[in-house]
């Protein structure tokens, strides 16, 4: 609290102005210097943009508060001159300042925070992984002209982040040039000391580029020292990226957690004097508010034990008032990464759960679309009826394995919230519903859109680079286990993304997976499955097949109301390709509009992925290289022979017909599912059993 309230505001401006006349001095005297020991009264120098906010009582920087998925801007008001012309070369800049990032829960961190070279004072940002800097759209453009350091507490696969706990340099992107784990070197030269950026604690930061050298160096360190050595040191020239005139200042941003992120103290200075050196003493405290309330709490104590006595009394009324109503928490629901909701909140953003506002009904659930009060934004916000026995094992499935995936092919699931055995997951709201709407209700009375080729080659990209993601971007592989179109959603921009995550599985990368029951839906699970009942990612590379097959024909994989001969769609495909007439399964409602080769390669890599062989179908990756051009798919080696054998013909047919006369064929063309219990190694009697989830 010393700084500013002991010697003034007037001094500090008086220093400032001497220090821009020294640095002035210097061989570039353009554009100037700027100095804040805290931000007390500094209210007219930033702009401020999101939740960002200047604490009036300590003059501490607050960018973000601990509430989920908001973002915070604060830069210099005015521009500064980096470049002595449009076309010249950048000039020498120097900064540093001294941040602080506390987190919700001590060891997740809830995004991060950048120092930002930006030609607006508030950019068009996004939360979240964008850090309060770009968005969703402009990432990677290089009319962005946009420089950052990020300090960055969340590890985003999206953009190759190296941990969660890492300094980037990011060049109109937020996947970084350069990024190094969170340290310092020591003074005494003893090497590489960790540091974590999100302990709480006020860290020290000096960014330095030198336009003779073009290098740009990141420093950190947990006191106003500068190490000897940066931890960051990356060359580039950013004559080209940066602007004339730029604004230079902070941004910050919370995720599905959330961290509160501060800016203590900041100096910055054009020329290659360096930038002036920061004491902590001269800085706000973090800790202010927090000791007051122990102090008051002192007296309070010290004052009466009379009042100490009611207010025990009422501590008691109120837990034990407290432990009726609520949901006692149980030991996983603490290791949960997304926010929980509160039941009220879901209630409210519902209009308690109205038929109005139901979306559909899936195999674990309804799912009802809300708007969150505080935000006011859309979400889906899915109920698992409490009959299902499923239920709570797919709830934790669900929410600890999509909570803490980050790809813009996957649904995100932004929160949860449990009362009594009533289970919600939240997820961001899909405008345009799930995919086998477009593709199969056409023809019916409401009339929805037909999807052109390009749109659904662009929904296929998606999926597939969302499957990748889940088998190899992650820390552990994921298997999605029910890859279909009915759990593809579309967004506003009708790109395709991956949801429904009930039945994903985890295991680590190079691990063999265990064997479990058997769970998808008829037509899209690989027939290794009843075999071996281990679901592995070449599983989800047949039923990512399946779903190829289903896209470019518009038909779902088993069409009960179909002859014989086109019942099973893959069997269908499979036997015009073989007649060479493949192009007659094409969807006809593309009334023929459609690019020829694409359709082929994606009718081949169909077939390819939905090879009864497991050890014959593609990785993701691979099938990422065939979509996009990069290799030519193989003529498929799929044996139909051997396909017929892998197969319990008449079994099977038994359960088609089964399946097509039975009350169930409304909700089963839905949604299919279907679970095999398995006993570990054994070939089962009948080979699937239905069973209804919602039950
Ligand atoms: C901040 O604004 C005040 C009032 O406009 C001005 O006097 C002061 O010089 C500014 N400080 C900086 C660092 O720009
Ligand atoms: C964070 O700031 C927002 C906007 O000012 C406010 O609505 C919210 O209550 C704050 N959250 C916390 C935890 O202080
Ligand atoms: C994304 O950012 C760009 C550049 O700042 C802006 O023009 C555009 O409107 C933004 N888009 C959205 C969806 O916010
Ligand atoms: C980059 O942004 C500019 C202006 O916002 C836009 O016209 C252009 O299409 C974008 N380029 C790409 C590759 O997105
Ligand atoms: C690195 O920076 C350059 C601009 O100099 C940019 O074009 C490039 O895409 C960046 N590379 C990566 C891997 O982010
Ligand atoms: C960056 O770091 C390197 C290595 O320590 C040093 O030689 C160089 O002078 C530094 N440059 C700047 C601009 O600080």
């Amino acid at each position: 609290m010393a700084g500013l309230t002991v010697h003034g505001a007037p001094f500090y401006v008086l220093l400032f102005l001497l220090w821009l006349a020294e640095s002035q001095e210097g061989a570039d005297a353009v554009g100037g210097g700027l100095y804040f020991p805290g931000f007390k009264n500094a209210a007219a120098n930033l702009s401020l943009a999101g939740i960002a906010k200047i604490e009036p009582t300590n003059g501490l920087l607050e960018l973000t508060n601990r509430t989920s998925r908001l973002l915070g801007q604060a830069f210099y008001s005015s521009p500064l001159r980096l470049k002595l012309s449009p076309e010249g070369s950048a000039l020498s800049f120097s900064t540093c300042f001294v941040f602080s990032i506390v987190p919700e829960y001590a060891k997740l961190g809830g995004h991060g925070l950048a120092f930002a070279l930006s030609p607006s004072p508030n950019p068009a940002a996004l939360p979240s992984q964008y850090l309060g800097l770009l968005n969703s759209s402009d990432i990677g453009n290089f009319s962005n002209h946009l420089f950052a350091v990020e300090f960055d507490t969340v590890q985003d696969f999206e953009f190759g982040d190296i941990n969660d706990n890492h300094i980037g340099i990011d060049i109109n992107s937020l996947a970084s040039n350069a990024s190094a784990a969170g340290a310092y070197y020591a003074d005494d030269g003893s090497g590489k000391v960790d540091l974590n950026l999100k302990s709480g604690k006020p860290i020290f930061a000096w960014i330095d580029y030198d336009s003779g050298s073009t290098v740009v160096n990141v420093t950190i360190s947990p006191d106003s020292t500068k190490p000897p050595k940066p931890i960051l040191s990356y060359r580039v020239d950013l004559s080209p990226i940066l602007k004339e005139y730029m604004y230079v200042g902070f941004s910050a941003s919370t995720g599905l957690l959330a961290s509160s992120h501060y800016v203590l103290g900041w100096s910055f200075s054009i020329g290659g004097g360096g930038s002036k050196a920061i004491e902590l003493s001269s800085l706000p405290s973090l800790s202010g508010p927090q000791k007051d309330h122990r102090h008051a709490l002192a007296i309070g104590l010290s004052v009466s034990s009379v009042l100490v006595l009611i207010l025990a009394i009422g501590t008691v009324f109120y837990i034990v008032r407290k432990m009726r109503n609520a949901d006692p928490i149980e030991d996983w629901e603490l290791h949960m990464v997304p926010h929980r909701f509160s039941y009220q909140e879901l209630k409210r953003a519902t209009n308690g759960f109205k038929g109005k506002e139901l979306l559909g009904t899936g195999g674990f659930g309804q799912v009802y679309r809300g708007t969150l009060v505080d935000t006011r934004s859309e979400v889906a916000v899915k109920r698992i009826s409490h009959e299902s026995k499923q239920g709570i094992r797919e709830f934790v499935s669900e929410i600890s394995t999509i909570g803490r995936l980050r790809h813009r092919n996957i649904v995100q699931l932004l929160g949860w919230c449990r009362r009594r055995d009533d289970l919600l997951l939240v997820y961001e709201f899909m405008p345009n519903g799930s995919l086998d709407r477009f593709l199969f209700d056409s023809d019916q009375k409401k009339k929805t859109l037909t999807l052109s080729w390009p749109q659904r080659l662009h929904i296929i990209k998606g999926v597939a680079s969302g499957l990748l993601y889940l088998h190899e971007g992650y820390e552990q592989v994921v298997i999605h286990r029910d890859v279909k179109a009915s759990n593809v959603l579309l967004d506003g921009e009708m790109n395709g993304r991956l949801g429904d995550f009930g039945m994903a599985r985890l295991y680590d990368h190079g691990s063999n997976p265990s064997t479990t029951r058997v769970v998808g839906t008829l037509g899209y699970l690989a027939p290794e499955l009843s075999r071996t009942g281990k679901a592995d990612a070449l599983s989800d590379v047949y039923a990512f097949g399946a779903f190829l097959l289903e896209v470019v024909c518009g038909r779902r994989p088993i069409e009960p109301k179909a002859t014989a001969e086109e019942l099973v769609l893959m069997d269908w495909v499979w036997e015009r390709y073989r007649e060479g007439k493949v192009l007659d399964v094409v969807d006809s409602k593309m009334g023929g509009a459609f690019d020829e080769n694409e359709v082929l390669m994606v009718l081949k890599l169909g077939l390819l992925c939905s090879n009864s062989k497991p050890d014959q179908r593609p990785s993701m990756r691979l099938v990422m290289r065939y979509l996009n051009g990069e290799a030519d798919v193989p003529e498929s080696a799929r044996a139909q022979e051997a396909l017929e054998s892998e197969r319990d013909r008449i079994k099977f047919e038994d359960f088609i017909e089964s399946f097509a006369s039975s009350s169930f064929e409304k909700k089963c063309s839905s949604n299919p599912s279907f679970v095999l219990p398995l006993s570990s190694d054994s070939t089962p009697e009948v080979p699937y059993g239905y069973a209804d989830h919602t039950r």
